[in-house]
C-alpha cells in the first residue's frame, strides 16, 4: 500500500529496508508535545485568518488534545509505516475526526513543522539545563563557603605548585559553569525565532499570520527567511557546542574527584550514595558516578561532531539528511542532564579531609614562591636572582629530605647572607594563602567574600525561577 499521507503518485509501497532507513518515529516520538502545541497554534491561526472554519479548527484542536492524552496514557499506537511523529499524529487525527483533519496541514509542510518542533524541544531542554547548572553552582558555592580557608595543594602539571584553598578550587568551577550557562542563554536568544509558516521552503500563498503563531509558541518573532528557517540546524549545533564545553568542565571536576578520593590522595570522601563496591575486593569504594560523568563527554562532543558532519555540504533547503539531527542531540542533552544531576549529588555529599589536605599542601616545597617573594620584598633582590637563591635552598631541603621551614638559618645564609629569622614567617602554608590577597587570589578572606557573593546571586536567581 502506498503512503496515505503522500502516496498520490505512488503505485507501490516502500521496500522494508526503505521503511527502516526512513522511519524516525522510534526516536522523534519524543517531540509529541511540541508537535501538538505547534499544530494547535497553527490551526487557531488558520481559523483567525479565515483559512479554515472555526468549527473545523475546534474539531482539530479537540482531536489533538485527545491524541495528547492517548500518548501520555501509553495507549497510542505508533507506526513505522507512518515514518515520523508528525504523520503518526496526523493519521490518528484523521481516524478520530475524519476529513477535517486534512485541513490542518494547510499552509504548512513537515519541513517548517519539524524545525519548529525541534526548536521548541531544544529551547525547553536548555531551560532545564540552566536550572540544573544553577543548582550545581549552588552546591559548589556552599562547599566553597564552608571550606573557604581549608588549605590544600594547588597544582600545575599535577605537581605541587602553591597552596590554595578548597573553597577557591570549588569556586573555579562555579565560574566555569556561569560561562556555560551564558553560552546556553546566548544560544537561546538567537534561536528563539519561529520557522512555522515557512512551509516547504518558499513560504505560502495563504494569508497566514506568522506573528500570531510565533507569539503563541513563546518565540520572540518569526524567522525572516523561509529557506534559512527550514534548512539550518545551527540552533542545535550551538546547544551541542555549549553542552560539549559544559561536559568538558564536568569531566575535569569528575577527574579530580576520582583522583582525590583515591587512597593515595585521600583529599575527599564521597558518600555511599555516589560510590559502588567491588564484587571481589571488599575494601573498594569506587567513584563510578564521577567516572561516568567523565565518560559522558564522549557521546556529547560526539553528537556535536556528528551533526556538524551531517550539515556540512548540504545544499539549501531541506534534505532528509537533516532527520539525523535529532537522535544524537536527544541522547547528548539528556545525558548531560543526568551528568549534572549526578555531579550535584556528589558535590553536595563530598567531604574534604581538611587535615590531610593541609599536610599535602605543605609538601613538595609549595611555599618556595613565598620565599622568593620575601627575598624580593625584604632584601630588594631582583626576582630572577631570588628564584635562583630559593632553588638552591630547596635543593638543600630536598637533599636532606626535609621541608623548607626545617632548613636552618645558617644553611640559608650560606646561600644568601642577608636572610634573617623573619623569613620563617612566610614559609607556612597558612601564611602563604593569607598573603594571596590580590583580586581573584586564594586568600581565605577573598574566597569567603566570593562564595558569599555567588550564594547571594544564586539565591536571587532561585527566587526568580
Ligand atoms: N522526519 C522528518 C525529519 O525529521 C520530517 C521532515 C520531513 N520532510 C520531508 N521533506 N521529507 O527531518
Amino acid at each position: 500500500m502506498s503512503n496515505r499521507m503522500w502516496g498520490g503518485r505512488f503505485a507501490e509501497g516502500p521496500d522494508a529496508i526503505m521503511e527502516e532507513i526512513n522511519a524516525s518515529i522510534d526516536y522523534d516520538r519524543k517531540l509529541y508535545q511540541q508537535d501538538i502545541a505547534g499544530s494547535k497554534a497553527h490551526v487557531h491561526m488558520l481559523a483567525a485568518q479565515g483559512i479554515v472554519s472555526a468549527d473545523d479548527a475546534e474539531t482539530i484542536a479537540k482531536g489533538l488534545d485527545t491524541i495528547l492524552s492517548e500518548i501520555e496514557a501509553g495507549t497510542f499506537t505508533f507506526s513505522r509505516a507512518l515514518e515520523d511523529i508528525h504523520m503518526n499524529i496526523e493519521a490518528r487525527l484523521a481516524d478520530l475526526i475524519g476529513d477535517a483533519a486534512g485541513r490542518l496541514h494547510t499552509a504548512r509542510s513537515r519541513n517548517d513543522q519539524v524545525a519548529t518542533d525541534f526548536r521548541l524541544w531544544v529551547r525547553d531542554t536548555m531551560d532545564t539545563l540552566d536550572h540544573q547548572l544553577h543548582d550545581l553552582q549552588m552546591a559548589l558555592a556552599e562547599k566553597a563557603e564552608a571550606h573557604a580557608g581549608a588549605v590544600m595543594p594547588g597544582f600545575t602539571h599535577l605537581q605541587s605548585a602553591q597552596p590554595v584553598t578548597f573553597g577557591h578550587h570549588m569556586l573555579a568551577y562555579v565560574e566555569m559553569l556561569a560561562r556555560d550557562r551564558g553560552r546556553f542563554s546566548d544560544a537561546r536568544k538567537r534561536m528563539n525565532e519561529c520557522p512555522l509558516g515557512s512551509a516547504a521552503l518558499a513560504g505560502t500563498s495563504f494569508p497566514i499570520d506568522r506573528e500570531a503563531t510565533a507569539t503563541a509558541l513563546g518565540f520572540d518573532r518569526p524567522t525572516a527567511n523561509s529557506l534559512d528557517a527550514v534548512a539550518d540546524r545551527d540552533f542545535v549545533l550551538e546547544a551541542l557546542a555549549a553542552a560539549s564545553i559544559t561536559a568538558v568542565h564536568l569531566s575535569r571536576l569528575a577527574e579530580e574527584i576520582v583522583l582525590w578520593c583515591s587512597a593515595q590522595f585521600g583529599f575527599v570522601k564521597l558518600s555511599d550514595k555516589f560510590t559502588t563496591g567491588s564484587s571481589i575486593m571488599p575494601q573498594k569504594r569506587n567513584p563510578d558516578a564521577a567516572e561516568l560523568v567523565r565518560a559522558k563527554t564522549g557521546r556529547i562532543s560526539g553528537a556535536l561532531v556528528g551533526l556538524l558532519t551531517v550539515m556540512k555540504g548540504l545544499p539549501l533547503a531541506y534534505s532528509k539528511d537533516m532527520q539525523e539531527d535529532k537522535e544524537q542531540a536527544f541522547d547528548a542533552l539528556s545525558n548531560l542532564s543526568l551528568a549534572i544531576a549526578a555531579m550535584t549529588g556528589m558535590v553536595g555529599d563530598m567531604e574534604p579531609d581538611v587535615t590531610r589536605l593541609k599536610k599535602a599542601a605543605g609538601s613538595g616545597y609549595s611555599t618556595a614562591t613565598d620565599l622568593a617573594d620575601w627575598l624580593v620584598r625584604v632584601l630588594g633582590v631582583p626576582f630572577r636572582r631570588a628564584h635562583h637563591i630559593t632553588g638552591s635552598i630547596v635543593g638543600i631541603a630536598s637533599a636532606k629530605g626535609i621541608e623548607l621551614h626545617k632548613v636552618s638559618l645558617e644553611e640559608m645564609r650560606q646561600v644568601e647572607a642577608g636572610i634573617t629569622e623573619d623569613v620563617y614567617s612566610v614559609l607556612s602554608v597558612d601564611k602563604s594563602i593569607k598573603s594571596r590577597t590580590s583580586y581573584g587570589g586564594t586568600a581565605p578572606a577573598n574566597v569567603r567574600k566570593q562564595a558569599r557573593h555567588w550564594l547571594k546571586q544564586l539565591e536571587k536567581e532561585a527566587a526568580g525561577h
